[in-house]
């Protein structure tokens, strides 16, 4: 009777308690944008939302320049890039206001590529002085100036430019990491869907740096393109579906993941590897997105418990030494980064347009210039 009595009792207080913490948790979620209304007192001029929703919501604002932390380095930045990221963390989604805050973007920053010059230094920091030339990840980067720890940044080459290293990082470390996790090697045949995205043009170039024959799918007007850099062979997704040719790849880096765990299997060797990398760039509508990511975990890695052909899903990681493994492979002319568009920093809302119409051929970079010409 006395447990019948206190499990009513916690079934009913449970619901209560997280209804009562989720409305707590929605009014405590705020951001600078709401807390810093006075004028800075160093500003300099930073991309910020402040709000979910389209591209509009996206300002050109004035803020206090940040300083760096012990561990720190202090960017003048140069260039930065645009990634899927940026586009997909601006949404008003259930699933974004989970994870980035739940009336509010507590993050209000937005960027993660960024390329510049260091300005100052935390007082643990050892590598980089100031007027060093780097290039890596950093939060905020759509700025006149970021910081971020030393050890996601890495030593820009001499003979690339700004624009160049700053569309580098994200799409590069993702191309990289998945094609690692692919376990890619040199002879084999590797396909790669979504060639001519941002992640797509590094991993082709990648594969191909590493000795792989590779197989890029993208559409009629990008044919030319990924010839250009470097693919063998190239599948039309407009004309062909890959997952019915008689081919026979060891590793499927999957971009977009718009097929079936049995279908992809179809085309992948025994002991294939078929890499989840994404769910198809900025363009791809939440809804779809889901339901892609639900198929990877649920259909797709969990099937694949059970055969010897392998769908691995992975995060991409800031990793020092593979910024400066990418700067190696830019510096010797194996990697060319393909930029598609160049915008300056109060142009970023249109910039963003631009991204989530899903058909980028490379990266959209975006120019920092200092002063009034921004
Ligand atoms: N695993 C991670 O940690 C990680 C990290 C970063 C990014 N990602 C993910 O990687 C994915 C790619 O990012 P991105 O920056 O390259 O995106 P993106 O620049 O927006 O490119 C998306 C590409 O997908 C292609 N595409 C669209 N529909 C297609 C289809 N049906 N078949 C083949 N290609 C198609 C588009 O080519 P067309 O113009 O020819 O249609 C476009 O080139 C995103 O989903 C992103 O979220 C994952």
């Amino acid at each position: 009777m006395r447990l019948k009595r206190i499990l009513k009792w916690t079934a009913s207080a449970v619901p209560l308690a997280l209804i009562l913490w989720g409305f707590v948790a929605y009014w405590m979620s705020t951001n600078d944008c709401t807390r810093d209304v006075s004028a800075p007192n160093n500003p300099m001029k930073a991309i910020r939302y402040c709000e979910y929703g389209s591209p509009d919501v996206v300002k050109l604002d004035e803020i206090e320049k940040p300083a760096p932390e012990d561990n720190q380095v202090l960017i003048k930045v140069r260039a930065a890039s645009l990634n899927a990221f940026d586009a997909y963390v601006i949404r008003d989604t259930w699933l974004g206001r989970l994870i980035f805050g739940l009336r509010k973007p507590r993050d209000a920053r937005l960027g993660q590529d960024v390329a510049g010059q260091v300005e100052a230094v935390g007082k643990n920091e050892t590598q980089f002085k100031p007027g060093d030339e780097v290039f890596g990840i950093s939060r905020g980067a759509l700025a006149e100036y970021a910081c971020t720890p030393e050890r996601a940044l890495a030593a820009k080459p001499a003979n690339v430019s700004f624009e160049q290293v700053a569309s580098l990082p994200l799409a590069g470390l993702t191309a990289l990491q998945g094609l690692r996790e692919g376990k890619i090697q040199a002879g084999q045949k590797v396909l790669i869907n979504g060639a001519t995205g941002g992640v797509g043009t590094f991993a082709v170039q990648i594969a191909k740096s590493l000795g792989a024959e590779v197989t890029a799918v993208c559409s009629t007007r990008n044919l030319d393109l990924v010839r250009s850099i470097g693919a063998d062979h190239v599948i039309d997704y407009t004309k062909d579906d890959f997952t019915k040719s008689d081919e026979r790849y060891d590793v499927i880096f999957d971009n977009v993941c718009n097929h079936s765990f049995a279908e992809r299997r179809h085309v992948l060797n025994p002991k294939g590897i078929c890499v989840l990398a994404g769910m198809g760039g900025a363009g791809v509508k939440a809804s779809e997105a889901i339901g892609r990511i639900a198929g990877n975990i649920f259909t797709a890695r969990a099937s694949s418990l059970f055969t010897d052909q392998k769908f691995a899903q992975y995060r991409t990681k800031s990793s020092k030494q593979d910024l400066t493994l990418l700067a190696d492979l830019i510096r010797t002319g194996k990697i060319t980064p393909v930029i598609d568009r160049r915008y300056k920093l109060g142009e970023a809302p249109e910039a963003l347009r631009y991204l989530n119409e899903g058909h980028v051929r490379g990266k959209v970079v975006i120019t920092v210039e200092q002063g009034n010409n921004i």
